[in-house]
């Protein structure tokens, strides 16, 4: 196992890429912090972790409220003593409100850079100390393919995904002397358990055709990259972007 007596946090894992990060992280040996807003959700990840025999605890966090944050890292602390990655990925996706960028409004404007980049930093604040404490420790941020592509209605989306390639650079610089890895994942179009109305078939096929490889993406194909980043087979590796994308944007 890749990463027997890890502690790992997800964010967001109550469902879709999330909760497939978490269950293979605890696959593969790992004690997992299963975070959500929607608490429920988290305890049923949680509770298929345990079922198979793996460890996990789900904390109820908004993730852009600092106390919230700071508890919820020492939640995870106290039940398994230590954080040995952080994985960033909840985001307003599924639930993202689209449209013109002339009809976006400030509250909606600052609900996802709230969620995306402030709850991005607090976790992440929440979190460096345990691992300097450790020695060593792993954040991987995620974003997005489309920064690459461009999207129309999406620019709020976009501007918070572009924020979380910078704030991986400069962390990785300056954690770097701490033996802290930073780096960004970044998903091309992944089929989740969570129904998507804005991706038709006939969008799907889009995709595909512009894809190297001529398939729909899978939250397999993102998890094995995320265990990939949080082992230590990744140890010589930081302030980098993983494009796993079917090969839909080659940079
Ligand atoms: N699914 C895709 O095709 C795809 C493609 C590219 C990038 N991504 C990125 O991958 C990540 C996961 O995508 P997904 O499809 O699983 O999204 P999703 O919308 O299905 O899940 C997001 C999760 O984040 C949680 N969340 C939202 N706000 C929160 C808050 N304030 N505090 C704590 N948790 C909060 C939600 O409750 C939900 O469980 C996102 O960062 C998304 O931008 C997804």
């Amino acid at each position: 196992m890749k990463l027997a007596g890890k502690v790992a946090v997800v964010t967001g894992s109550g469902q879709g890429l999330g909760r497939a990060y978490a269950l293979y992280l605890a696959k593969e040996g790992a004690s997992v912090g299963i975070v959500d807003l929607n608490g429920e959700k988290a305890e049923q990840v949680a509770g298929e972790i345990r079922a198979t025999g793996g460890r996990a605890i789900a904390v109820r966090c908004d993730i852009t409220r600092e106390e919230e944050t700071l508890r919820m890292a020492q939640a995870v602390l106290a039940e398994f003593g230590r954080i040995d990655v952080l994985i960033n990925n909840a985001a307003l996706f599924s639930t993202l409100q689209i449209g013109p960028f002339m009809e976006l409004k400030l509250p909606e404007w600052n609900a996802v850079l709230a969620v995306q980049l402030n709850g991005m930093f607090l976790c992440t604040q929440a979190v460096i100390p345990i691992m300097e404490k450790q020695g060593g420790g792993k954040i991987i941020n995620i974003t997005s393919g489309t920064i690459f592509t461009g999207k129309v209605g999406y620019v709020h989306y976009l501007t918070s995904k572009a924020g979380v390639v910078g704030f991986t650079r400069a962390l990785a610089k300056e954690l770097g002397p701490s033996n802290i890895t930073v780096n960004t994942l970044s998903p091309g179009a992944v089929v989740t358990e969570v129904q998507r109305e804005t991706v038709s078939e006939e969008r799907w096929q889009f995709i595909i055709k512009s894809q190297a490889l001529r398939r729909k993406g899978t939250t397999d194909d993102l998890a094995k990259v995320a265990v990939f980043l949080a082992s230590p087979e990744s140890d010589w590796i930081t302030g980098q972007m993983i494009n796993v994308d079917g090969g839909m944007s080659l940079y």
